[in-house]
């Protein structure tokens, strides 16, 4: 593995054993074994969006592992690429650090990174996709439910960058994966077609109902209506969303111990009630906790050996 930037790049194998790792150094952790697998080493950390769990993790991640993070924020500055070409900053940065972590908006950021440089590039969020988010909501739900396979997710709102990578995750570790969005707002059909030639045998499903939706799932999942970079739409999404709530009546209608996941920030009183996630089935606090677990299996993968 080289970089880290889609989880549909990834075998089912791959997965599962940069799962095993991530598990396995969370557990050294929690008994004291530090793992300082990556003493001297340096990351980069370039953030176009405000983060508050992926900057800290990934930091804290790299502390624990005895590395030095230099974080970037580019927040209501120049935007990458306006001074100079992606690809020579991709190939300038991989001469002074190990690994660039990029948070950004256009995907195609990303991947002109994980192509120019010469140090593994992860992806920590683009307007497409958010796969060490779902890949941290894999460890969560393997800690709350034994297993994600055979288990349905159904993620109810936005087909967007985290349902993707959550699909993409369900697809090749062999959960059910049932998204509930309002018309307009699906998964797209390149995302889907892409889905479906790499993971044929999945479960997947795209309905209207939220209720259709939850009536037999093991983990309702959420996230904000309107993502970073779509602040002027919030309005009228906020419209276009307004059956789509996990609360209350919703969950009145889905197994009673089914959990409660959101990748947060969460807007309370949109995408989810107050009571929904501070409910006893709530595991969001889990999640982000986990987000500096993944991270950590994740520089040890691409970077201890
Ligand atoms: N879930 C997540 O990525 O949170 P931040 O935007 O705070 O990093
Ligand atoms: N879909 C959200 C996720 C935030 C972690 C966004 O892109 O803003």
């Amino acid at each position: 593995m080289k970089d880290f930037v889609n989880i549909l790049d990834h075998s089912t194998a791959e997965l599962e054993s940069l799962l095993a790792r991530c598990a396995d150094l969370k557990t050294r952790l929690q008994t004291g074994v530090a793992d300082r697998l990556l003493i001297g080493r340096r990351l980069m950390t370039i953030f176009e969006k405000p983060s508050t769990r992926t900057r800290v993790s990934l930091e804290a991640a790299a502390a624990s592992m005895g590395a030095t993070a230099i974080t970037q924020e580019m927040i209501g500055g120049t935007r990458l690429g306006e001074r100079e070409p992606i690809k020579d900053i991709a190939r300038v940065i991989s001469r002074y650090v190990d690994l660039i972590a990029i948070r950004t908006f256009e995907h195609s950021i990303v991947k002109t990174f994980a192509e120019w440089a010469d140090v593994p590039v992860i992806n920590t969020l683009s307007d497409y996709s958010h796969p060490t988010q779902a890949m941290a909501d894999i460890m969560t739900i393997r800690e709350h439910l034994g297993t994600e396979k055979g288990k349905t997710l159904a993620f109810i709102g936005d087909g967007n960058n985290v349902a993707r990578s959550l699909a993409s995750a369900a697809g090749l570790l062999g959960m059910r994966f049932v998204i509930a969005s309002p018309k307009g707002f699906e998964l797209d059909g390149d995302f889907t077609a892409k889905h479906a030639k790499k993971c044929p045998q999945a479960d997947f499903q795209q309905v209207r109902d939220a209720a259709q939706a939850v009536a037999d799932a093991n983990i309702i999942y959420t996230d904000v209506w309107a993502s970073m970079g779509q602040e002027e739409e919030a309005q009228a999404r906020r419209e276009q969303f307004a059956e789509y709530q996990v609360n209350t009546a919703l969950l009145a209608k889905a197994p009673p111990d089914c959990i409660i996941m959101h990748d947060l920030p969460a807007h309370r009183g949109e995408e989810i009630t107050d009571e929904a996630i501070e409910s006893a089935n709530s595991v969001v606090f889990d999640q982000a906790e986990n987000r500096m677990h993944f991270y950590r299996g994740l520089f040890a993968e691409l970077l201890a050996e």
